[in-house]
C-alpha cells in the first residue's frame, strides 16, 4: 500500500486486500465527509485553545480544512483505493495540502469519538429533509379531506375518460354547504363494512400517525444534539478542552455525560429506525387501502397515470406499483432496525467495530423515505375518487347500529336494542332485502317498538350527521380537524 492506514505502527506486513475491503467503510461513510471536516475545524480550534497546537499551526491545519471543505462543495474529493474511511481520506487530503503538519490533529481525538460525532452531525443535518416530507405529505392529506369534504361539481372536462362520475349535489350558495355534498364512503373494521364514514374522515385518520413520527423526530434531534467528540478512544481526553465551548461551536445541545458511553452509544440510530419503521407502516396502511380501493372490486379511487404502471403481457393493467413498493418498503425498515438492535444487543462496553454497521441501515432507511414520501404524496394528490362508487357500498345494514340507538331514543336499554336491532338484519337476510325494504307489519313483528319513523334511520347522511363529537366523522366535526390541522402545518 502506498498510503498507511492511521494504525500502521504496530505492523509489520501489510493487511491482506480482502481483508482490507472488509474493514473499510468509506464507500458509505463518505457522506459523512462534510461532517467530518466541520467536525475536524472544530476540534483543531479546541486543541488550539488548550494550548495543544500553536496559532500558526492552527491557522494552516484550519486553512487546509477549509479547502478540504470547498473541494467537497465542489466535487473535486476524490477518494483513494488506500481510504479505509472518511476519517483517514480526510486526513490524507490534509496531509497533501498542509504536509506533515496535518499529524498535529488527531492530538487527543480518536475515530471513536470522531465517528460518533460525525454520525450524529449528520442526522442533524439531515431530519429537516424528511421533517419537510413528512408536513407535505401530511398537507396532501389535509388537502384531500378538505376538497372532498366540499367537492365542486363535476364540469365535463373533469370526466376522465375512464369514466369519472358526475357528482350530483345540492346547489352551493356562499361558503360552505355545510357538508351536503360531502362524498360518504362505507367505514371498515375487520375490512367488513361498519358504518358510513366521509370520505375526509377517511383521509384526515392518515394525518395524526404521520404527525407524531414528525413529533418523534424532533424529539430524536434533542437526544442526537449531545456531542460525544472529546472523549476519546473511550478513556477521555488528556487535554485540557473545553468541551461545552466545543458542542456550542458544532451547535450540540451539550457535551456527552460519560465517555465510555459516548463511544458506544448508538440508540439515536437505533431511535431513528424505529421512527423510520413506524413512517414505513402508517405509509403502508395508506397504501394496502389505496391498492384495495383501486380495485375492479372497489372501484373507489384511480390513479394518476403517472403515478401507475401497466404490465408488460396483459395490456388492460393498471396497477398501484408506487403504493405496493410502499408497503414493501416497509418490511425493509422494520428490517433495518431489527438488524440493528440485533447488533448492538451483542456488544460489551464502548466501541466494538460491529458499531461500523450502524451507517448502513440508517442511510438506507433515510433514502427510502425520502424516495417514498413525495411519490405517495403526489399519487393522493392526483388520484381520482369515485363518489358513486363509494356512496353505492353503504348498504342499509351499516345503519343497524343507528337502528339500535333509534330504539334506545323509545327507551329500550341498549343491549336489547342490539339484539332487536341484529334479528332485523336475520330478517334482512332471510327476506333477501335491504332493510328499508322490510314492511312496517315485518318490523312490528319483531318488536312492537317500531313505528313508521324507523324508514329514517336509513339515510347515511343522516348516520354521520349524528356523529358530532370532537374527532368524530360528522360534517362539522371533520371541517373543525381540518382547521386543526391547517393550524397545525402553518404554524410549523
Ligand atoms: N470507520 C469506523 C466506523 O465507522 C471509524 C471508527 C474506527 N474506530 C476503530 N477503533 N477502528 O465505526
Amino acid at each position: 500500500m502506498t498510503n498507511q492506514p492511521l494504525w500502521h505502527g504496530r505492523f509489520e506486513n501489510s493487511t491482506n486486500p480482502d481483508a482490507f475491503a472488509l474493514n473499510a467503510s468509506i464507500s458509505f461513510d463518505i457522506r459523512m465527509a462534510d461532517q467530518d471536516v466541520r467536525g475536524s475545524i472544530a476540534w483543531a480550534e479546541a486543541i488550539y485553545k488548550a494550548d495543544v497546537i500553536t496559532a500558526a499551526e492552527h491557522t494552516q491545519i484550519q486553512a487546509g480544512l477549509r479547502q478540504i471543505e470547498q473541494e467537497l462543495l465542489a466535487q473535486t474529493f476524490t477518494v483513494k483505493p488506500d481510504d479505509e474511511d472518511i476519517h483517514s481520506a480526510v486526513e490524507r487530503r490534509l496531509g497533501e495540502i498542509i504536509g506533515a503538519l496535518s499529524g498535529k490533529l488527531h492530538t487527543g481525538r480518536s475515530r471513536n469519538d470522531q465517528v460518533a460525532t460525525d454520525f450524529r452531525l449528520w442526522m442533524l443535518d439531515n431530519i429537516p429533509a424528511l421533517d419537510a416530507a413528512l408536513v407535505d405529505l401530511q398537507s396532501a392529506l389535509v388537502e384531500r379531506a378538505e376538497a372532498d369534504l366540499s367537492p365542486a361539481p363535476l364540469c365535463p372536462s373533469d370526466i376522465s375518460p375512464q369514466g369519472g362520475e358526475k357528482l350530483l349535489l345540492p346547489p352551493k350558495g356562499e361558503g360552505w354547504d355545510g357538508g351536503r355534498g360531502a362524498i360518504i364512503m362505507p367505514g371498515y373494521t375487520h375490512l367488513q363494512r361498519a358504518q358510513p364514514i366521509l370520505l375526509s374522515q377517511w383521509w384526515l385518520s392518515h394525518y395524526p400517525p404521520l404527525k407524531r413520527d414528525q413529533a418523534r423526530l424532533q424529539e430524536l434531534s434533542r437526544r442526537v444534539s449531545i456531542l460525544p467528540l472529546g472523549s476519546g478512544a473511550l478513556a477521555g481526553c488528556p487535554y485540557p478542552i473545553d468541551r461545552v465551548a466545543l458542542s456550542e461551536s458544532l451547535g450540540f445541545d451539550a457535551p456527552s455525560f460519560n465517555s465510555l458511553d459516548a463511544v458506544s452509544n448508538r440508540d439515536f440510530a437505533a431511535e431513528f429506525l424505529f421512527i423510520a419503521a413506524m413512517i414505513g407502516t402508517h405509509l403502508s396502511k395508506i397504501s394496502e387501502q389505496i391498492i384495495l380501493f383501486t380495485s375492479a372490486e372497489f372501484g373507489f379511487f384511480e390513479l394518476d397515470d403517472a403515478y401507475s404502471t401497466g404490465s408488460s403481457l396483459m395490456p388492460q393493467k393498471k396497477n398501484a406499483d408506487p403504493f405496493e413498493l410502499t408497503r414493501g418498503k416497509a418490511g425493509t425498515l422494520l428490517g433495518y432496525l431489527t438488524g440493528l438492535m440485533a447488533t448492538l444487543k451483542g456488544l460489551p462496553s464502548t466501541y466494538d467495530k460491529d458499531l461500523q454497521e450502524d451507517k448502513i441501515p440508517v442511510f438506507a432507511a433515510f433514502d427510502t423515505l425520502i424516495a417514498m414520501l413525495p411519490v405517495i404524496a403526489g399519487a393522493l394528490r392526483t388520484l381520482t375518487v369515485k363518489p358513486a362508487r363509494m356512496e353505492a357500498a353503504i348498504d342499509t345494514n351499516m345503519m343497524a347500529t343507528d337502528l339500535a340507538d333509534y330504539l334506545v331514543e323509545r327507551g329500550v336499554p341498549f343491549r336489547e336494542a342490539h339484539a332487536i336491532s341484529g334479528e332485523v338484519v336475520r330478517a334482512g337476510i332471510d327476506k333477501q332485502k335491504p332493510l328499508d325494504e322490510l314492511t312496517l307489519e315485518e318490523y312490528q313483528a319483531i318488536n312492537t317498538v317500531f313505528d313508521e319513523e324507523v324508514y329514517a334511520v336509513y339515510d347515511a347522511r343522516e348516520s354521520i350527521a349524528k356523529r358530532a363529537a370532537i374527532g368524530g366523522t360528522a360534517p362539522e366535526a371533520v371541517k373543525a380537524q381540518i382547521e386543526r390541522a391547517k393550524k397545525e402545518l402553518t404554524s410549523l
